[in-house]
Parts: structure tokens; sequence; C-alpha cells
């Protein structure tokens, strides 16, 4: 059974004028069944975002409607990692983990607890106390993905999590991801502009087309788990299927580029 059913999303933003409206997804239908991996790859400004954030609960559609099947009435039914960490900047390290914790009424021990495993996974255990001002670009991301993974959502909603990193750290936290959720069977959908990462992290990935996004194509992954990140690079079937979803994404980004061009 699915755990997410999207049917028919379309969002239509209020451009600058009246005249002017942006339509940003466009008929979007989608089902990721319980503890799959999808990833979603598609041109800039396409919705990607967007959709996210509909799935998320921050966002309410203009037409078409969407559900999340939660199994485990104890367990929040999503989490989401932001492209840029969003880290609340006055709270420390700990603080900002144990935010969504302390709302759901997790009692303090129980806060603290989860709060140290997640920052031992994510090999913050020094920062526990540090600022976010104090920390790296990689280490604040970090600090999100350990805030998500405590929060243990059934769904992983994730916006480019990794696309600020450099590319050994996001190696590394890739192959950690793709661990993390084999312990947590969470169901993922992760958006990024990287063909190579959807292949290594997901068993799906889907196509968005230009603006008004909508679902062009979707490709199985064949790999099976578990994976290594560095490794499933050198198969040659890797290659095949990075060649074949830029065969499908290249128009897609040439006709967002000359919107963007035509816009400025
Ligand atoms: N709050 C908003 N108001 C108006 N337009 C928006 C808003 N959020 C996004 N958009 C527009 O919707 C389109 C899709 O944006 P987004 O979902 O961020 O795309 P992506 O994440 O694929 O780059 C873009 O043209 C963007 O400018
Ligand atoms: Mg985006």
């Amino acid at each position: 059974m699915a755990t997410i059913t999207a049917e028919h999303l379309t969002m239509t933003y209020a451009g600058r004028t009246a005249q002017d409206p942006i339509t940003a997804l466009d008929g979007i239908s989608l089902q990721v069944a319980e503890g799959e991996l999808v990833s979603l790859v598609g041109p800039s400004g396409c919705g990607k975002t967007t959709l996210l954030r509909i799935l998320a609960g921050l966002e309410q559609p203009t037409s078409g409607h969407y559900q999340i099947r939660q199994r485990d009435p104890d367990r929040p039914p999503v989490a989401m990692v932001f492209q840029q960490a969003g880290l609340f900047p006055w709270l420390t390290v700990t603080q900002n983990i144990t935010y969504g914790l302390r709302l759901r009424g997790l009692a303090a021990a129980e806060q603290a607890a989860l709060a140290q495993r997640w920052l031992a996974a994510m090999s913050l255990e020094r920062f526990a106390h540090s600022y976010p001002a104090q920390l790296s670009g990689g280490m604040q991301q970090r600090v999100g993905l350990a805030r998500a993974f405590a929060y243990n959502g059934e769904v992983l909603l994730m916006d480019e999590p990794f696309g600020a990193l450099d590319a050994q750290t996001r190696l590394l936290l890739q192959q950690t991801l793709l661990e993390t959720v084999a312990q947590t069977r969470q169901t993922l959908v992760l958006v990024t502009h990287s063909i190579e990462e959807a292949l290594t992290l997901s068993d799906r990935v889907l196509i968005m087309s230009a603006r008004p996004g909508r679902l062009i194509g979707e490709i199985g992954v064949p790999f099976a788990r578990p994976r290594d990140a560095i490794t499933l690079r050198a198969e040659p079937a890797f290659s095949a299927l990075v060649a074949e979803i830029w065969g499908s994404l290249r128009a897609e980004i040439e006709q967002a580029r000359q919107a963007e061009l035509h816009a400025a």
C-alpha cells in the first residue's frame, strides 16, 4: 500500500501582477510505497521545492489532493530537510535537534538520548553546545540531517540536502543516509540536481519537466542494497542510467534556461 498518494496536484502562485500568475506544478500524480526511496530530478524552477512543501503540509495546492498514510500513530508522519539547513541561530546544536521533539512532548531524557545518538551518527558530538554560526556549512547541514532523523518521521522529505557541500562530504553523507534509512525504514522523497546522487540513493527516479512541472518519466534503479556510494559509480550499468536520465532531462533544462533568459 502506498504511503504517499498524490493526485493531480497543481500549484499556481499569484505573480507580480494579476495577469502574471506562475503555474509551478501542473497535475502531478504519484505514489510512493512504504519504505520506498524515490528521488525527484528536474530543471531548476520546475516546482520540486513546491512539491515537497505541499507534501510537508507547508503549502496548500491550488487543486488536487494528497494523502500520507501513517502506520504508527506514535510517530510523526513527516520530517523535512531543507535546502538551507534552516537552523535557529539562537539555539545550540543540541537545542536545534531537540526542538521538534520537545514540541512532540517527549521526556527530557528521551530528547537527550536521541540528540546524543544522532550527534554521534553525524560526527558532531564535539559541537553539541555550539551555535550554528560557529559551524561550517557542511556541519550545519549535518545538524539539519540529525534533527530530521531524530524527529523520525515516517516520511523523510529532503530538498537538495547535500547541494551546498563539497564532493567528499557529500559522498560520506550519502553513505550515511543509505545506512540510516536502511535502519529507520523511512520512506524517502529526495530532491536532487545530481543524477548520480538520485541513482545512488533511490529505488526509483522521477523526472520532471521544465515549469510548469509535470512528471515526464520514471526510471527504476536496479542496484541491490546495501549499496556503496563510491563503488556503485564504477559499474557500467550506472553510467548507462546516468546517460538515459540525462537524455530525458536535457531538453527540459534547455527549455528552462530559455525561459529564464526571456524573463530576464
Ligand atoms: N512563494 C512563491 N511565490 C511566487 N512564486 C513562487 C513561490 N515559490 C516558488 N515560486 C515559483 O514557482 C516556480 C517553482 O519554484 P520551486 O518549487 O522553488 O522550483 P525548484 O525547487 O524546482 O527550483 C518558480 O518559478 C518559482 O519562482
Ligand atoms: Mg528548489
